[in-house]
């Protein structure tokens, strides 16, 4: 399958290879590579060109080598599109995943100072804390923790925060989201998150706060998100201004 006459180099063309295996599925995710050796006497080149061409694999974190262990395929982070006002929910059914939810804790508590001020209500106002960790295909991505005025956005159940609040507040409250504002920082997991998201100590998360109105332009929730960085990864359009 490598065409020693073409001017494309040989370890690119092993590079899309591999790549292209990846993508359909036929390496996955944890399997182990072929060695080196494997791959240079079955399609007749040098084990320097293989090596390139894994090195470069391994640059763009396609593949990752274990000690002692061999190379092996990287997960796929999903990619998120950051380009519209979307739900958990709705970013997994458009990628043609099933989400799901596991919720930690659902309760209505009297809003802390920060809170309040952020939300724009009284300090002791009832709001729902709500904690969940929000999965793709059973995986844990997110660990998520969303403080909603509860005299705002009425009636809701730990039935309908293990589904969608998006879909609650439009469809059932016939209320419109508007606009939303969002900070993203890099940041080690703590305890919480290494438990519930099931990574191993001092892996890096992505923490992002979601501040969200009403298309009134009332501030319906706080969300304070924390993303597997193994597992996501973000894309923005930037125009410029
Ligand atoms: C994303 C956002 C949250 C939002 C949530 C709603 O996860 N980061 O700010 O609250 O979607 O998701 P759903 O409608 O699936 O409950």
């Amino acid at each position: 399958m490598i065409d020693k006459q073409s001017p494309i180099p040989i370890y690119h063309q092993l590079e899309e290879q591999i790549k292209a295996k990846i993508e359909n599925g036929e390496y996955k995710p944890g399997d182990s590579l072929p060695s080196e050796r494997e791959y240079a006497e079955q399609l007749n080149i040098s084990r320097m060109t293989v090596r390139q061409a894994i090195t470069n694999l391994v640059n763009e974190r396609y593949l990752h080598r274990i000690k002692g262990k061999g190379t092996f395929i990287t997960e796929q982070k999903l990619e998120q599109n950051l380009n519209g006002l979307t739900s958990f929910t709705e970013d997994m059914k458009a990628r043609g995943m099933e989400p799901g939810n596991r919720l930690i804790n659902f309760e209505i508590i009297p809003a802390n100072q920060s809170i309040a001020e952020q939300l724009h209500i009284a300090e002791h106002a009832p709001i729902y804390e709500i904690k969940r960790i929000r999965l793709a295909e059973n995986i844990p991505m997110a660990l998520e923790r969303t403080y909603i005025p509860a005299n705002l956005i009425k009636g809701l159940t730990d039935n309908i925060v293990q589904n969608s609040i998006y879909q609650y507040i439009e469809s059932k409250l016939a209320l419109k989201i508007g606009k939303a504002s969002q900070i993203f920082e890099a940041t080690i997991a703590n305890e919480e998150e290494i438990e519930y998201l099931e990574i191993p100590e001092l892996s890096p998360v992505l923490f992002i706060k979601r501040t969200t109105q009403l298309e009134d332009g009332t501030t319906f929730e706080v969300v304070k998100s924390s993303y597997r960085a193994d597992r996501y990864k973000f894309m923005f359009d930037l125009e410029r201004q």
